[in-house]
C-alpha cells in the first residue's frame, strides 16, 4: 500500500537506458532527472514554466521538467540533453551551437538544445522568424539569441534533426512555444 506523500518507485526509459529511482508525488521531473539519478545536465531556473532551462523530451514532445511530475513520467521514454552526444562526440546540433559561438554561460543551453532537437525533427527547414517564434519559450540572458537561430539554422541544414552525420537522433514529436527571443 502507498501512504499519500512516501516516496515510490518510478520506471522509465531515459536516453534509451532503462531506469528506476524513487520519488515523492511533489518530486519534478527536473528534480528526479538531476538528483535521483545524477542527470545533472538538465538545468533549473525559475522552477515556474517560465524560462525553459528543464525542458526535456518525453515521448517526442519537449516538456518543461520542473512542471511535470516524475511520477507522471512513469513508463515513458525521456530525452535529456545527455542522450545528445553519441559515444562522447558532439551531436551536429551541439557541433551548431559550438561552430556559432551561440551560448555564453550556457546555463539555458540544454533546454535550447532540447527544443531545438524537436523542431528540427518536426521539419529541417524553418524561416528565422518561424525558428525566432518556436525557440521563444527558451529564454537566454547571454546570448542575444542570434547566434542561436544562426546555429539551428545550420543545423537543420546539416540534417541535425534525424541525427546529421552521426545518425544519433531518433524520431519526435511537436512542442509548442511561448515568449522569448526577439
Ligand atoms: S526551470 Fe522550468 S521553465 Fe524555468
Ligand atoms: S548562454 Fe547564458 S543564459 Fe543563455
Amino acid at each position: 500500500m502507498t501512504v499519500a506523500g512516501e516516496p515510490v518507485r518510478v520506471r522509465l526509459s531515459v536516453n534509451g537506458r532503462a531506469e528506476v529511482g524513487l520519488a515523492e508525488p511533489r518530486t519534478t521531473l527536473a528534480e528526479f532527472l538531476r538528483e535521483e539519478l545524477g542527470l545533472t545536465g538538465t538545468h533549473v531556473g525559475c522552477e515556474q514554466g517560465v524560462c525553459g532551462a528543464c525542458t526535456v523530451v518525453v515521448d517526442g514532445a519537449a516538456v518543461r521538467g520542473c512542471l511535470m511530475f516524475a511520477v507522471q513520467a512513469d513508463g515513458r521514454a525521456v530525452e535529456t540533453v545527455e542522450g545528445l552526444a553519441a559515444e562522447g562526440g558532439m551531436h551536429p546540433l551541439q557541433r551548431a551551437f559550438w561552430d556559432a559561438q551561440a551560448l555564453q554561460c550556457g546555463f539555458c543551453t540544454p533546454g535550447l538544445l532540447m527544443t531545438a532537437l524537436v523542431a528540427l525533427r518536426e521539419r529541417p527547414e524553418w524561416t528565422r522568424e518561424a525558428l525566432r517564434e518556436r525557440l521563444s519559450g527558451n529564454l537566454c540572458r547571454c546570448t542575444g539569441y542570434s547566434t542561436v537561430l544562426d546555429a539551428v539554422l545550420a543545423a537543420g541544414r546539416a540534417g541535425a534533426g534525424d541525427g546529421g552525420d552521426d545518425g544519433s537522433a531518433g524520431a519526435g514529436a511537436p512542442a509548442s512555444g511561448e515568449a522569448g527571443p526577439r
